[in-house]
């Protein structure tokens, strides 16, 4: 993807966005969305070009963090919650979306099936077994700076003012409350917890915790350690030995991962 194409897709996403304003104002739930896909589309450049992915991909790595959440604003507009379980898959959502957006015919055909396949499954649980193989490394770098930027706006909401905003995202949740036996039980199990099952801030802060066993990119860890993240997460839980144990076996995970090389597994498409 040359930098041409990559101004193309950055203007479409503007004015796709755009079309959800209302008296030229975005919801301004809707406007945190644009700004979270502007700074995953920073953090894909950025574990790009610190793995030394050469141009053409970084300016894909950047285009797929632009396009991510296309999903979003309309599932929002329908449904008036983020939670894909109430409303519809905004992974797939997004991929019907640009599929039909007009912007893909001037691209390489690999170059589709990486946007796509990255919009498509950069919310599913687990990758899938039968991606593209030009797609996976894409769809690995794009749910890893997607959680950097999701872990950056919690911190900074609830640091702010509580994460006021955050029930009218998701609805099923109370600022107030301590982890939820079955929220603890289930991390505790699997280190992952539904959505389903998150009812406090506490029970969301930890299950995003867990998304630290789901980081692909050895420079993914080394952004959480240098963003301080799990420090600041353990600031916000409450005390409880079962949490705290938690927390540090998070840590320990972290650093031991943060020093490792890209494997040949998940190195680059360049590697
Ligand atoms: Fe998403």
């Amino acid at each position: 993807m040359n930098s041409a194409q990559l101004q193309t897709i950055k203007f479409w996403f503007t004015n796709y966005t755009k079309s959800f304003a209302i008296e030229r104002k975005l919801n301004p739930v809707l406007q945190l969305k644009v700004d979270h896909c502007q700074r995953v589309a920073d953090n894909s450049r950025q574990l790009a070009e610190d793995m030394g992915w050469n141009a053409t991909e970084a300016n894909r790595a950047e285009a797929l963090g632009w396009l991510h959440d296309v999903g979003r604003f309309s599932q929002f507009t329908e449904f008036g919650t983020f939670m894909d379980s109430a409303a519809i898959n905004h992974g797939e959502r997004g991929w019907e979306i640009v599929r039909e957006s007009g912007i893909l015919p001037t691209l390489a055909p690999e170059e589709r099936a990486v946007l796509l396949d990255g919009i498509r499954y950069h919310n599913a649980k687990n990758e899938p077994d039968h991606l593209a193989e030009v797609s996976r490394p894409f769809l690995k770098l794009i749910r890893d700076a997607d959680k950097l930027d999701i872990y950056r706006i919690v911190l900074d909401s609830i640091e702010a003012d509580g994460f006021q905003e955050l029930p009218n995202m998701l609805p099923q949740i109370v600022l107030q409350g301590p982890v939820s036996p079955d929220v603890l039980c289930q991390i505790l199990k699997h280190r992952s917890c539904s959505t389903e099952a998150v009812r406090s801030l506490a029970d969301f802060l930890m299950m995003q915790l867990c998304w630290i066993y789901d980081l692909n990119y050895p420079v993914s860890f080394q952004l959480v350690s240098e963003r301080n993240i799990i420090g600041r997460f353990e600031q916000l839980l409450p005390e409880n030995q079962a949490v705290g144990q938690f927390v540090q076996d998070a840590r320990e995970y972290m650093n031991k991962n943060a020093l490792k090389t890209c494997g040949k597994d998940i190195a680059g498409p360049a590697a």
